[in-house]
């Protein structure tokens, strides 16, 4: 996956709700590692796979991008959003 064009999605697509990886919608549900491990489902069998599926899918109010981006688009992002918590978005 290409991390650098997932930084680049990432900020067309998900940054208006996930600026700095926070969330503006539901405060706790941050992209922040303790966070993804708390509450996004089946983090702990595969972080990049489980993000892939949630972007693909949506949940609550969080929209899907299944039909927006393609396959290799939300791996990318994946990888980005991944990448970034195991660095603490710093
Ligand atoms: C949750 C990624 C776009 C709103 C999450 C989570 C991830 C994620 C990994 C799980 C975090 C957790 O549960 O702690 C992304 C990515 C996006 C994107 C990569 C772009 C492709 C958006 C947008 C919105 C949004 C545009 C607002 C319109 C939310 C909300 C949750 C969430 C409300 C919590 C869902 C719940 O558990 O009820 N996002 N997101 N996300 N995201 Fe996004």
């Amino acid at each position: 996956a290409d991390v650098a064009h997932g930084g680049q999605l990432f900020s067309a697509n998900c940054a208006a709700c996930h600026m700095g990886g926070g969330n503006v919608v539901n405060a706790e549900r941050t992209l922040k590692q303790d966070a993804l491990e708390a509450y996004l489902a089946n983090y702990s069998s595969g972080h990049e796979a489980a993000i892939a599926y949630q972007v693909t899918n949506g949940k609550n109010a969080m929209p899907a991008f299944g039909g927006k981006l393609s396959e290799g688009d939300i791996a990318d992002v994946a990888a980005y959003v991944e990448d970034m918590a195991s660095k603490g978005w710093a």
